[in-house]
């Protein structure tokens, strides 16, 4: 087998005296599309800045392409080849698209990034909005953005939260297919999702949080001998 791309273990977490994770284990190999399931305040979006070093104290083992990056500052595990899309988008409301694409510094080291016009290939609607402002793109447009910006670093692992949330359904179809497409490329995937319906014909594998643990974790193929299971842990 592969080296993960990522793998997480026993992975604890706090923010201040607040201990959040609680021995979190979690696999994603090259290419796979995972899914990170949960209710609100299960703690996914914390193990996502957890591996990005971004909470406040953090033990265990995360390994990114094979290398541990518990003891590493953010930077330097930024430098791995991980690319982030906070919930929060973080769209800048006074730049433009394309300022806000060209931000974030190409990694060193990291796989060969998309250049702008394979952006703009992949997503017509930037680049027919490349000299707008930050803040006259749609809540669709902005996602787009927030995703495309991370493909540019040559990040090849991504990490993907609650892209869905809060967009009308044909940006969420839209979404949809850049999953499929960043999938045929090549990119590792790893999306919190509340949007079960979005998450589950794109993912190859699932894990559900509760309560800062994993507490299921199965394959697509499993997925509809799971929905009693799911139900229970997030009504859906
Ligand atoms: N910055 C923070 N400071 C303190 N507690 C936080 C902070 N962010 C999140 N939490 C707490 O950590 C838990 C997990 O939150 P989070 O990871 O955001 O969950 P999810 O993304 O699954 O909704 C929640 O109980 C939340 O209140
Ligand atoms: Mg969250």
């Amino acid at each position: 087998m592969a080296v993960p791309a990522l793998e997480i273990k026993d992975l604890h977490a706090w923010y201040g005296e607040s201990h959040v994770l609680h021995g979190v284990d979690m696999v994603v190999q090259p290419g796979e599309v995972v899914t990170l399931l949960g209710r609100n305040g299960a703690g996914r979006t914390t193990t996502m800045r957890a591996v990005l070093g971004l909470t406040g104290a953090r033990k265990g083992s995360i390994k990114v392409d094979g290398v541990e990056t518990i003891g590493m500052p953010t930077h330097r595990i930024a430098h791995h080849g991980i690319g982030y899309c906070p919930e929060e988008r973080g769209i800048f409301a006074s730049l433009s698209a394309e300022e806000n694409l060209l931000l974030p510094p190409v990694l060193k080291g990291a796989g060969q990034g998309m250049s702008v016009d394979e952006i703009y290939a992949m997503f017509p609607n930037l680049a027919e909005r490349r000299n707008s402002q930050g803040t006259r793109l749609s809540g669709g447009e902005q996602q787009m953005l927030a995703v495309a910006r991370i493909l540019r670093t040559g990040a090849k692992l991504l990490l993907l939260d609650e892209i869905s949330e809060g967009l009308a359904p044909v940006i969420v179809q839209a979404l949809a297919r850049m999953i499929h497409m960043l999938r045929g490329k090549g990119y590792t995937v790893v999306m919190v999702e509340q949007n079960f319906r979005f998450a589950a014909p794109l993912a190859d594998r699932f894990y559900v949080m509760e309560h800062g643990r994993i507490v299921e974790k199965f394959g697509a193929a499993e997925l509809e001998a799971k929905m009693p299971v799911l139900h229970e842990l997030l009504g859906v």
